[in-house]
């Protein structure tokens, strides 16, 4: 088959490797569509894999053409990424995501940058009536239910959304599906602005306008019911924590560039206003709390519409031209697809 494999930092190379051959318990899955996340642009570019060849990938949708049931085949299914250990004590309570000995596609094992990809039954997440391009969205989406989740969001609430990535532009969605009347979106992008604006949100160029000032005064002096920082910058933590009311929720999204610091007058308000902050980390995959079956499920019912975030679509063996184009930041994009033969 044909997939995208990486040998080393940077260098990505679109060639023939082996199909893989699926064990007792998998189903081997045909790639269908498969984002390409902002971690995997480091991954690629930066840091590397934990072992070289690794096949990136792991936002994807496809047909199951083998498995041990065979009523699986011809099944359409969404995959959560993440291989636990099943032994440590996350594990034990089914928080996979905190598990201190995973696996994952993508990243530790063969991801679905690829034709095909083998993957355990127990990670799928079967689905029908909607395009297997939203349902690689339900990666994404999962991990933005999960961080409202931890908003506390309630009818009628102002949020505050920092960083307008498909993530962010996820979390709008959530918040508004969760009751919130006025959903304020930031950026110093113009196009995601411009992009936020468009999908009838409140878009604010950050860059331009002093947004903690803006949300106060929409406010009525008050702040935002929560706040949510989801580009990973000291700058947007301060102006979640400025920008929320007393007694408000503030939740940490954004994988840091580097040292997050807050300046001693905003630390003061942290205490004054006696906030909640929260992290919020992957999403959750078990019985009783699964936000990617709640996640495909407002998906299929177009309680939230992702279409719209799906901006570009790619061959695999075009991907020099998809990675160009986000690395260039010449041209609005949201969400990167690949789409395999
Ligand atoms: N905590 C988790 O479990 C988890 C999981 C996945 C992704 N993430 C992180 O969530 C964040 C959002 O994901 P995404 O895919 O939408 O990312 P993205 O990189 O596509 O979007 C980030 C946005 O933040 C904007 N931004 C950067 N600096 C800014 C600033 N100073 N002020 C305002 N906006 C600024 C960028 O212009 C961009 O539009 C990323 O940091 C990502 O690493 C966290
Ligand atoms: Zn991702
Ligand atoms: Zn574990």
């Amino acid at each position: 088959m044909k997939a995208l494999n990486l040998h080393a930092v940077g260098d990505l190379r679109y060639e023939e490797v082996p199909t893989p051959v699926r064990e007792e318990g998998e189903v081997l899955l045909k790639v269908k569509a498969c984002g390409i996340c902002g971690s995997d642009i480091p991954r690629i570019f930066k840091k590397g894999t934990y072992h070289f060849p690794t096949i990136p990938g792991h936002e994807f949708a496809g047909e199951i053409v083998d498995a041990d049931k065979p009523e699986l085949i011809g099944k359409k299914a969404a995959v959560f990424p993440l291989l636990p250990c099943r032994k440590c004590a996350s594990c034990q309570v089914g928080e996979y995501a905190q598990c201190s000995d995973y696996d994952y596609y993508g990243s530790r094992r063969d991801g679905a940058y690829a034709e095909y990809i083998a993957v355990k039954e127990w990670n799928l997440v079967p689905f029908e009536g909607i395009s297997y391009e939203e349902a690689a969205m339900c990666e994404p989406a999962a991990v933005a239910l999960h961080a409202i989740g931890l908003a506390d969001i309630k009818i009628g609430d102002t949020v505050a959304i920092f960083g307008a990535g498909p993530i962010g532009s996820m979390l709008g969605l959530w918040a508004k599906a969760s009751g919130a009347a006025r959903v304020i979106l930031c950026d110093i992008d113009p196009t995601k602005v411009e992009f936020a604006a468009k999908m009838g949100f409140d878009a604010v160029n950050s860059a331009q306008t002093d947004a903690a000032e803006y949300i106060k005064s929409v406010t009525g002096g008050r702040g935002a019911d929560a706040c949510i920082e989801g580009a990973g910058a000291s700058q947007t933590w301060e102006c979640c924590i400025k920008s929320v009311k007393s007694f408000g929720h503030v939740v940490c999204m954004g994988n840091p560039f580097g040292d997050m610091t807050l300046s001693q007058g905003c630390y003061s308000q942290l205490l004054r206003k006696q906030l909640t902050l929260r992290g919020t980390w992957n999403s959750s995959y078990n019985d009783a709390h699964n936000d990617w079956r709640t996640a495909l499920d407002a998906i299929s019912k177009h309680i939230i519409d992702v279409r719209p975030l799906v901006s570009h679509r790619f061959a695999l063996e075009d991907y020099q031209k998809a990675f160009d184009m986000i690395l260039g930041r010449k041209e609005f994009y949201s969400k990167v697809m690949f789409i395999p033969a």
